[in-house]
């Protein structure tokens, strides 16, 4: 297996002055090749003097023109960002983004040669319903509609009950889920293999124990990400251990 993926999506934390801080205190810090930064779109030119990789938080699917607060692929590409989250849960949620939408997100940021991480994920009433493969293929397989080439796409599963609460899945209940994604999506895309992310409460105490689950191919971080120290520390610990 190559390097697991770390991804620390910073979501909308952070003011000018933390923003500054936080930069100053990863600097030089990180040499894991393997990491994303997902800043707020705003600080990305502070962000860019890190030499770490960035990626966009969204993207949208229309050419240039008139779509107030959007940011397009090519205005990401152009100022060197070369990946973008779609479709993670708080979107889906706040903003009302559909599978649809995704589906097209996807295909704009494709055509721009980005890399795209497609979030998938189940809700406490799914899980609790017994839903979750219902739910992960149906996200899939809509957001993938019309895609043959997978190889500029990761899928992260963040379990919606997980992000920001605490709680992760148990070993069992992770490798049975991501055995199940990346086997439809090889079933559903001629046998092409797919890497699966895991997102939702990864911290420095439960870190060691994901390390372990070889199905897991990487992070993707949301609160621990915005500590310094705590997001430099599972770095190390995730280099050591693989
Ligand atoms: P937390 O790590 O804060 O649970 O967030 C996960 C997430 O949503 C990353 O995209």
């Amino acid at each position: 297996m190559g390097k697991k993926i770390i991804i620390g999506n910073l979501k909308t934390n952070m003011d000018y002055e933390t923003v500054v801080k936080y930069i100053e205190r990863i600097k030089n810090r990180i040499t894991y090749p393997a990491v994303i930064l997902v800043p707020t779109s705003l600080y990305v030119p502070y962000f860019k003097e890190l030499n770490i990789k960035l990626a966009v938080q969204n993207i949208y699917f229309e050419n240039e023109g008139s779509y107030t607060g959007e940011i397009l692929p090519s205005q990401a590409k152009s100022m060197g960002i070369k990946y973008a989250l779609v479709g993670h849960s708080e979107r889906r949620k706040n903003l009302k983004e559909n599978n649809q939408m995704i589906n097209k997100k996807i295909k704009a940021g494709l055509k721009e040669n980005m890399g795209i991480v497609l979030c998938v994920g189940e809700t406490i009433e799914e899980k609790v319903l017994l839903e979750t493969e219902d739910v992960l293929k149906r996200q899939i397989f809509t957001a993938l509609k019309g895609i043959d080439d997978l190889k500029n796409i990761v899928i992260a599963y963040e379990p919606v009950w997980s992000i920001g609460t605490g709680k992760i899945p148990t070993e069992r209940e992770l490798i049975n889920t991501i055995k199940f994604i990346k086997d439809f999506v090889k079933e559903l895309k001629r046998g092409q293999e797919i890497k699966v992310l895991y997102g939702g409460s990864v911290n420095i105490k439960n870190i060691e124990s994901l390390t372990k689950i070889e199905e897991i191919d990487g992070y993707l971080i949301g609160g621990a990400s915005t500590k310094p120290e705590e997001f430099i520390e599972i770095i190390n610990e995730v280099e050591s251990l693989v």
